[in-house]
C-alpha cells in the first residue's frame, strides 16, 4: 500500500453522463441478497486494503451499493455509499483481474448520476493522492489534505 498523502475531494452533482458499462445502483438490502457478490467484496475489503476494522465501523451506514458485474453476471468492482445528507463515497474497490477497464470510473459516476437523480447536494470521497486523476475525471474536485484521526478516534479516515 502506499504511503502517498491522502486527499479530500468533493463534487456537486450538475446532469447525468452515460457510464456504457451495466452498473446495479442497489439499496443495502437488495446487496445483502446477494450472497456472492457478499463474498466477492469482503474478499477484497480482507486483501486490497490495510484493515477491515474500519470497513466494519463504515458498513452500518452503508445505504447504497454500486455494483459492477464482469460478461458473466459475477461481482467484480463495488462501491460504498453513506448518506448523511451529502453523500460520501467508501470503498471503491475492483478486482484485481479486471483493473485497468473503467469500472472505478463508471462505479463513480454512476453514483454521481444517482446523486443527482436524488437532488443530492454535495458527494464527497477522500483517496490516496495517486488516484487523484480518476475522481477528477469524475467531476471532482481536490479541496486540501485529509489528515487521517488519531488512533483510538472515530475511524472516519481515509479508505
Ligand atoms: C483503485 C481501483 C479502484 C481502480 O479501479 P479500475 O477499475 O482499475 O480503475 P479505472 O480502470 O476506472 O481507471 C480509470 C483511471 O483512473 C486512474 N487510475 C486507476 N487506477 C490507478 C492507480 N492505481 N494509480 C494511478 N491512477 C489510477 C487512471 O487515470 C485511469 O485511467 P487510464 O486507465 O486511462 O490510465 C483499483 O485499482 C482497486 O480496487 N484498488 C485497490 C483498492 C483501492 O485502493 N481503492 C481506492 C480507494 S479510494
Amino acid at each position: 500500500m502506499s504511503a502517498d498523502p491522502e486527499l479530500l475531494y468533493y463534487c456537486k452533482p450538475g446532469g447525468e453522463r452515460p457510464t456504457g458499462h451495466l452498473v446495479e445502483f442497489l439499496g443495502v438490502q437488495a446487496f445483502l441478497a446477494d450472497e456472492p457478490a457478499c463474498k466477492t467484496l469482503w474478499d477484497l475489503v480482507s486483501t486490497q486494503f490495510r484493515t477491515r476494522g474500519k470497513f466494519l465501523a463504515v458498513w452500518p451506514g452503508v445505504r447504497f451499493v454500486a455494483v459492477h458485474r464482469d460478461a458473466d453476471g459475477s461481482a467484480d468492482g463495488f462501491l460504498l455509499v453513506n448518506t448523511p445528507v451529502n453523500w460520501q463515497i467508501d470503498y471503491v474497490v475492483v478486482r484485481p483481474d479486471r483493473r485497468g477497464l473503467g469500472i472505478a470510473g463508471v462505479l463513480v459516476i454512476e453514483t454521481l448520476n444517482q446523486a443527482h437523480r436524488r437532488d443530492v447536494p454535495y458527494v464527497t470521497l477522500t483517496s490516496r493522492a495517486e488516484l487523484r486523476p480518476l475522481y477528477e475525471a469524475c467531476g471532482f474536485t481536490a479541496v486540501g489534505d485529509h489528515q487521517p484521526p488519531a488512533p483510538g478516534t472515530t475511524p472516519t479516515g481515509p479508505r
